[in-house]
């Protein structure tokens, strides 16, 4: 860490110092790549889960180019971090005119007190950080007691060991900023949730909708 910009120096390791140039050069195309009617579906059904009331406050991590703000009521109070500024100016065109706060902020040191949010979502992270256990460790630790985790994600299957094939094209979409072989069951394992729904989404399963609540 020593040879890092001190701007750096509160990135916990040198891959998610990495997403800060990678997810430079995917803002301007990422709504194209991710932004289709599949994508859109899944997201909202995750959403139609979460029973959000009016003046809660919800957490966005890794909120990119906000493609889930639009998918939440007026009448909550949203924050959303992401590491990369170029994806958050994005985010911000989406979110001017409403009670949206976007704060550069590494989503495996997040600088809120514990217990702050009755909802934390975690869409397409926990696949991108360097350490997902630790950004995972973070969302329970700042979510309320009883509150919510909506992630929505792609993992491999419990008992599903990676083909070749499949290790070689993670190899090429690391490098492009998301990691195809990680076990959610891994990233949640001994922190305080449990499972309320866990239910295969698009891709064949490949992605799942999770939603866990902070026991
Ligand atoms: C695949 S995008 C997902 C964006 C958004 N959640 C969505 O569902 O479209 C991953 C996002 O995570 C951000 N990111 C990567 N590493 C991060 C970290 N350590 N802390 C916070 N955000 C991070 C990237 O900048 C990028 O915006």
């Amino acid at each position: 860490m020593g040879g890092l910009p001190p701007i750096y120096q509160r990135f916990t390791n040198m891959n998610n110092y990495t997403n800060v140039i990678k997810y430079k050069f995917l803002a301007p195309v990422y709504d194209t790549l991710i932004g289709n009617r599949i994508f859109v579906e899944a997201r909202r059904k995750g959403f139609a889960l979460l029973e959000f009331q009016p003046g809660e406050s919800i957490l966005l991590v890794g909120v990119g180019t906000g493609q889930d703000l639009p998918l939440l009521p007026d009448n909550v109070r949203v924050v959303g971090v992401d590491i990369s500024d170029a994806m958050l100016a994005r985010a911000g065109r989406i979110a001017r005119g409403r009670d949206i706060k976007l704060i550069n902020m590494n989503a495996e040191i997040l600088e809120f007190p514990g217990e702050t949010f009755d909802t934390v979502v975690l869409n397409l992270i926990l696949s991108v950080v360097e350490n997902p256990q630790k950004a995972m460790a973070e969302a329970v630790r700042v979510l309320k007691r009883s509150g919510k985790i909506l992630v929505f994600d792609k993992f491999l299957k419990k008992d599903q060991s990676p083909a070749i094939a499949r290790k070689l094209l993670n190899s090429i979409t690391t490098l492009m900023g998301t990691d195809i072989n990680r076990y959610f069951e891994d990233i949640a394992r001994e922190l305080p949730v449990k499972i309320i729904h866990d239910t295969p989404s698009i891709f064949a399963g490949g992605y799942r909708i999770i939603l866990l609540e902070k026991i």
